[in-house]
């Protein structure tokens, strides 16, 4: 993880660098550092957010025109200023930032250590700076081929920045695993993990492959690949508008995304879904329709909250299109030599299309012949790049680490990929088929009427902020969304969480339940509600506290329970998307109530590409 930004051109570098950071702070936040190059190199660092180490160089002359920074979620070795980004070489003529990990730091540590270097931090970037520079001073080489030939013998990810004081104007970098995006302006360029940093410079972006390095100066960009032979740059446009990373008057990024759902699923369904005329057109995946038709096996494969879609998903596919799904964690799936047959189609869901666990997983599974469909949010990001076919959720930037609108989207694209299935394959009947891509289409609407809901959740939020832990339950479609919903607590409110069908309750959670204990049901009209009222009466018979998401007009099962939150009517495959939105609120509300930063919960990154 890590968010890293770098500047070459006549600017002033430094409030660059430091906005661009601050915009990439989703990627981690315990430690934070810049590096500035002026006729010397000047490294300034510390524990703590973006904030703390702006307000520390207040007074300082920061003059240079040429920059890198970095923002940290820590790996190796704990958060704190001498662990810190960027890291100085022995001689303290080479800076350099990195994300990722060097899994191999500890051989070449040690070989450097019988060399005779000492290392000021316990990280694995100082290892491969000092390698670098051990190369570059035997060989008497230039720094990019110091870069080349380490980087031969480095195992794992990273994107590195390098600076080197013999080379003012200069910024070398390379990727392999980590994303890297290079803008390109007049007479100056800009670096960062995403295109954020660089938004309101320049629309015209390079995306940096694997094992490709860039030389970078003011008024040029070389690309090579580790065999030293030029590339041809790739520009793209870019077709983000700053308006979309910034905070519109609310007073949190993950309110604002939680609001912008009835605008992010309409996005996601216009152009692809026509409810009069019974049609769903997903272009990229068209050339591949007949594959993922034949499917013998889909295997969805995720983390997070991508994973929840990715449950959610399995329920839809199975009921509409009959094909077995399995869903796994990316983690495990890529380390356990997985059966991939001919037919299999892996389905790959992530909001940023970077992590590490999924890109790898999907890699593995492409080696043994699957195919491969991307439901990925960042456009251009690296899952959606190593994909065959994918759709993109158009949910926008999502800024708030806690996943709020990329879900709902997810949700909206597996639902419309599983319904042209079975429709393609005759699995659903006209008039279902029909019903449900009206029910869809309906789905903006009834969002922001879910949303309405937002002031009593608020309420809710105050009555229940003070709990230690919380059990949330539900089946079918909804069991998912119970467990997204725990996800989202935890996250947000560091309140003690599980998620779990609601009858497994029986068979353990429920010696928990007790006066105390909140039990947050989803509950909607589905075939499985007697099921689950039968759920809430075991919970209520033990006098834990019934909160519950229903169906609006749903008295009966409102008089069972403590507190409500009544959602609109919707077909129980289309349900999750709406009934995720009130889990997503009450997080929310209760963070904000326990006074908790809700846009950067401690520990947690939004792009997590460690694996
Ligand atoms: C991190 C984020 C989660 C996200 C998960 C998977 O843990 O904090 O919000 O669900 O990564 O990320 P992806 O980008 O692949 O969806």
């Amino acid at each position: 993880m890590c968010g890293i930004v770098g500047y070459t051109g006549s600017k002033e570098a430094y409030p660059i660098i430091i906005k661009g950071l601050k915009r990439l702070e989703y990627r981690g936040y315990d430690s934070t550092g810049v590096a500035l190059q002026n006729g010397r190199l000047k490294v300034y660092k510390k524990k703590g957010k973006v904030a703390e180490l702006e307000d520390s160089l207040v007074g300082k002359n920061l003059h240079a025109h040429v920059g890198i920074g970095h923002t940290r979620w820590a790996t190796h070795g704990e958060p704190n200023d001498r662990n810190a980004h960027p890291h100085s070489s022995a001689s303290g003529k080479l800076a350099m930032i990195h994300n990722g990990i060097i899994e191999n730091y500890a051989q070449l540590k040690q070989e450097l250590i019988r060399k005779g270097y000492s290392f000021k931090s316990d990280t694995d970037t100082e290892v491969l700076l000092n390698f670098i520079e051990d190369i570059k001073t035997n060989n008497e080489c230039s720094l990019e081929e110091a870069v080349r030939i380490a980087l031969k013998r480095v195992v794992g990810a990273y994107v590195i920045l390098l600076l080197d004081e013999s080379m003012p104007d200069t910024i070398i970098a390379a990727r392999k695993g980590s994303p890297l995006v290079i803008g390109i302006g007049k007479g100056e360029h800009f670096l960062g993990s995403d295109a954020s940093p660089m938004l309101e410079y320049t629309k015209e972006v390079v995306y940096v492959n694997d094992y490709e390095l860039a030389i970078i100066r003011p008024d040029e960009l070389i690309l090579k690949n580790l065999g030293n032979e030029k590339i041809t740059p790739y520009v793209q446009k870019l077709d983000l508008e700053l308006a979309a990373i910034e905070k519109g008057g609310y007073d949190h990024f993950m309110l604002k995304e939680i609001f912008e759902q009835p605008q992010t699923i309409y996005d996601c369904l216009r152009g692809r879904l026509d409810a009069n005329a019974g049609t769903i057109t997903m272009s990229g995946i068209q050339k591949y329709a007949e594959q993922i038709m034949n499917a013998t096996r889909i295997i969805m494969v995720a983390c997070g909250t991508s994973w929840h879609a990715g449950l959610v998903a399995e329920y839809i596919f199975e009921e509409l299109c009959r094909i077995n799904v399995e869903v796994e964690y990316a983690s495990e799936f890529r380390y356990r030599n997985p059966v991939i047959n001919p037919g299999d189609v892996i389905i790959a869901i992530s909001q940023s299309g970077e992590t590490a666990d999924t890109l790898v997983a999907i890699e593995t599974a492409k080696a043994k012949g699957a195919i491969i469909l991307g439901v990925v949010n960042v456009v251009g990001s690296s899952i959606a790049r190593v994909s065959h076919a994918g759709a993109y959720t158009h949910a926008g930037p999502e800024i708030g680490v806690a996943s709020t609108k990329a879900f709902t989207a997810q949700l909206a694209v597996l639902t419309m990929i599983a319904l042209k299935i079975a429709h393609d394959k005759g699995t659903i009947s006209k008039e279902r088929y029909m019903h449900l891509l009206n029910e869809l289409n309906e789905v903006p609407e009834k969002v922001t009427r879910v949303l309405e809901l937002s002031d009593h959740i608020k309420k809710l939020a105050e009555k229940y902020k003070d709990a230690t832990d919380a059990l949330y339950l539900g089946r079918g479609f909804n069991f998912p969304v119970a467990l997204e919903g725990a996800l989202k607590l935890k996250e947000i409110s560091y309140i003690h969480a599980e998620g779990y069908p609601a009858a497994e309750m029986k068979h353990g959670p429920i010696a928990l339940v007790d006066e105390k204990l909140p039990v947050i049901f989803v509950a909607t009209k589905d075939s499985y509600h007697e099921k689950v009222v039968s759920n809430m009466q075991e919970i209520k018979a033990r006098k834990g506290k019934l909160i519950a998401v229903i169906t609006e007009g749903d008295d009966t099962t409102a008089a069972i329970c403590n507190d409500v939150m009544a959602i609109p009517e919707a077909d129980e495959v289309i349900a999750p998307i709406l009934s995720a939105i009130p889990m997503q609120l009450l997080a929310y509300y209760i963070g904000v109530a326990k006074g908790y930063d809700v846009d950067k919960p401690r520990n947690l990154a939004k792009s997590v590409t460690v694996e």
